[in-house]
């Protein structure tokens, strides 16, 4: 069976970390959760020295503090996905973007992996004790809402954003302890790692 984790970033994953924005842009995909990585290509160390910085930052109107991480398949070792979590929220990330952005490198989408990324993303949630987690998507991207759904999320709230993405969002809270609970499926593709599922 295959087995995954999400791995803090390090200087050892810098070739493939930058291969995998690369393909994003091969593919003209959209990228999220990458925490900027994509703006960093010819400075990975500056990258890194950032993440850390972001992980203790002070939550103000302006910065939230967050944690990026590669989802891993431990069977090939390879970066699959990413995800960023936002360990608070101010004002503006309440209103749009929530605690987690994600993706899955385009030639490994549509197998199902981004339910693992998400749920080892909860696993992280529930270590920081966000009880209720709030992720919102573009109502045209099926593919982000329905890994929420798939997760138990709950669509909360509906509404044209005329700043960002120019259309429908919909917003889902998704009860990290009863998520974590009620998917042993997924559980069972966690590779061995700790109780939260990061390699740090
Ligand atoms: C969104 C994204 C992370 C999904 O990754 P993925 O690994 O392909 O998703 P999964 O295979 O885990 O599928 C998750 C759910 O979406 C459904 N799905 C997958 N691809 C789909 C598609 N193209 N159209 C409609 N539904 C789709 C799956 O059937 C599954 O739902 P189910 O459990 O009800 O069957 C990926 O498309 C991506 O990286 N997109 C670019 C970045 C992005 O949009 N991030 C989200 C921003 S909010």
């Amino acid at each position: 069976m295959e087995k995954f984790y999400l791995e803090a970033p390090g200087v050892s994953r810098k070739e493939e970390a930058i291969a995998y924005i690369r393909e994003f842009r091969e593919y003209g995909s959209q990228i999220n959760g990458a925490g900027g990585l994509n703006h960093f290509l010819t400075d990975y160390d500056g990258w890194l020295r950032m993440t850390a910085e972001r992980a203790v930052a002070e939550l103000t109107e302006e910065r939230v503090p967050a944690r990026e991480f590669f989802l891993v398949r431990e069977n090939d070792n390879r970066i699959i996905g990413m995800i960023n979590i936002r360990l608070a929220l101010n004002g503006k990330m309440r209103k749009h973007g929530g605690h987690i952005g994600y993706s899955i490198r385009p030639t490994e989408r549509g197998k199902g992996y981004n339910k693992i990324n998400l749920y080892l993303g909860l696993k992280v949630c529930s270590r920081y004790g966000i009880k209720t987690v709030m992720l919102d998507a573009d109502l045209n991207n099926p593919a982000s809402w329905r890994t929420m759904e798939a997760l138990g999320g709950v669509r909360v709230r509906e509404y044209y954003d005329d700043e960002d993405s120019h259309g429908m969002v919909v917003v889902y809270h998704i009860d990290t302890d009863r998520a974590l609970a009620e998917h042993p499926e997924y559980e069972e593709m966690a590779a061995a790692c700790g109780t939260v599922g990061i390699r740090e």
